[in-house]
């Protein structure tokens, strides 16, 4: 069975999936369109996707799919008719490819099987807690078991995902930037309440704001003032952050509820609320919680590819987590000709990790690329830039030499899986950095440059078999500090997506003040 996924223009965060194989015995590559065609949440047509995960999968015409499935806006009749008024181009990837073996399948089941399918429950309750999905849906409930998934019910009624983005843009961020509100929240806990009457209609699957929310252009129905000091910004973003919690707490309560299922699987946008995702992992509604890193839209072509895969190909799925580093791969001798096109540095061969250790010790700035990318919106180690977390002004270093992010941002830490209790209130890993628990009072002050200001952190926990070379560089920074903590950032600078090939990775390295680049085994040093 040959699947391709594609999640498609003009939705934002376009992208394409391969899966080729048998049951679970397959070879699968996913991208977003952003890593390659470089523009921040693209909504180019994935063409630059598709061909990178067919090289990955050894896939050579777009004819040798068996299915091709994407998500839809408003119709699910034809592929080309659905693009708001105008009909989608078909100047592209999908123009020789039959009708019959083209799949238009709904926006949220495309969630749906993106968390399910490679999270590691036979059976569970899937909840998609989103903006704006096929048909307007914004919240939506199934039930996951073996290689399928039967819908429960959804509504399009305006969610807690649609009010937290208008909130986002009242307190002055732009679009998808719902991430700063996350982070701006905590600073609010102790500003004079402004009370937002949100007004929130909780009935089953419906979380509805209608009385408060505009519907289609993220803006409030009452006619407030923008909160224009930092204070009461940070108050809105308090009390947004507070009523998403409990949005996100009702809505897995009547999931438990109507499925009966003990463990759930979480996905949309709202799924990457990390915070909110630890109010509820610390609930115990259900004994466990699954999110997949590309929750947002990002993961779209990955739950297509999914459906196509298991659904439509009737293959057996063995249930257990995936790697997330699922973006094509590059030779060694790729890496070595992009060290050649550029000047500017010191190569190091030799003892290229020990040097790399010295630098984080001595308080340096340093990229690092390994392997093949990683999926999702957030860098998990692959693509990163690493730095000491045991100096408090590394946060502000980062930021003034690299990052240029607002000062409230936290950075957040990887950490060894095995030293992970030791660090933070977790009970369990945490590989995707889904969930913000409490960094330990008695260690807040040796990782102060991960520590949020209420003491949380976004941490990421970190295994030999899972994240390779990553465990490597912590356990021998442990060796020298006695920490296995690391300040972990995406490899880009603010407004532009992580990077994705060597190339790309040697530019930002060289476009911003990192000291040297660990790229596979080779450390470049800026001279
Ligand atoms: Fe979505």
């Amino acid at each position: 069975m040959k699947s391709l996924g594609l999640h498609k223009d003009p939705w934002h965060n376009t992208g394409a999936c391969a899966i080729s194989g048998h049951a679970n015995d397959y070879e699968i590559a996913f991208l977003s369109e952003e890593r390659l065609d470089r523009v921040k949440d693209s909504r180019a047509f994935p063409q630059k996707s598709i061909e990178a995960c067919m090289r990955h999968t050894g896939i050579g015409k777009i004819s040798e799919f068996d299915a091709v499935v994407l998500d839809y806006i408003v119709t699910d009749e034809d592929w080309r008719l659905d693009q708001f008024k105008n009909p989608c181009s078909t100047e592209n990837a999908l123009r020789d490819i039959e009708a019959e073996r083209i799949h238009l399948i709904d926006h949220h089941l495309c969630h749906a099987y993106a968390t399910f399918m490679t999270s590691p429950f036979e059976e569970a309750a899937i909840l998609i807690i989103d903006g704006r999905g096929s048909r307007k849906q914004t919240q939506s409930l199934f039930v996951g078991s073996g290689n399928s998934i039967t819908f429960v019910e959804q509504t399009d009624a305006i969610g807690i995902g649609l009010l937290y983005a208008a909130m986002t843009q009242h307190i002055g961020f732009g679009s998808l930037q719902e991430g700063k509100t996350m982070g701006l929240a905590p600073y609010g806990a102790a500003q004079t309440p402004i009370n937002y009457e949100f007004d929130g209609a909780f009935d089953g699957i419906r979380t509805s704001y209608e009385k408060f929310c505009e519907d289609g252009n993220y803006e409030l129905k009452p006619k407030l003032t923008p909160p224009k000091s930092f204070e009461a910004q940070a108050r809105a973003a308090y009390e947004t952050q507070q009523e998403c919690e409990r949005a996100v707490l009702h809505l897995a309560e009547y999931a438990r509820k109507v499925t009966g299922m003990p463990n759930l699987c979480l996905s949309g946008g709202v799924a990457l609320n990390s915070v909110a995702n630890n109010t509820l992992m610390k609930a115990s509604i259900f004994d466990d919680v699954f999110i997949n890193p590309a929750a947002s839209d990002t993961g779209i072509p990955l739950g297509a590819a999914y459906y196509g895969h298991y659904t439509l190909g009737d293959n057996k799925r063995i249930p257990g987590e995936i790697s997330p580093y699922l973006g094509p791969s590059y030779s060694e001798e790729r890496i070595d000709e992009a060290i050649k096109l550029f000047s500017g540095y010191r190569v190091i061969k030799e003892n290229a990790l020990q040097e790399a250790i010295e630098l984080l010790c001595s308080n340096k700035i340093v990229g690092r690329f390994e392997g093949r990318s990683e999926m999702g919106p957030r860098a998990l180690g692959h693509r990163s830039i690493l730095m000491s977390p045991l100096v408090a002004e590394n946060k502000d270093v980062m930021n003034a030499r690299v990052k240029f992010r607002e000062e409230f941002r936290p950075f957040a830490p990887i950490v060894m899986e095995e030293h992970s209790k030791d660090y933070f209130d977790i009970d369990r890993p945490c590989p995707y950095m889904l969930f913000v628990p409490e960094v330990l009072s008695a260690k807040r002050d040796v990782i102060p440059a991960v520590t949020h200001v209420d003491g949380t952190a976004r941490v990421q926990t970190v295994t030999e078999a899972f994240n390779g070379q990553l465990h490597t560089i912590l356990q021998a920074f442990m060796s020298k500090t006695d920490v296995p903590v690391l300040l972990n950032t995406s490899f880009n600078v603010a407004g532009e997506p992580i990077v994705e090939t060597p190339e790309d990775a040697i530019k930002c390295f060289l476009g911003t003040d990192i000291d040297a680049l660990y790229i596979e085994h080779t450390l470049l040093i800026k001279t």
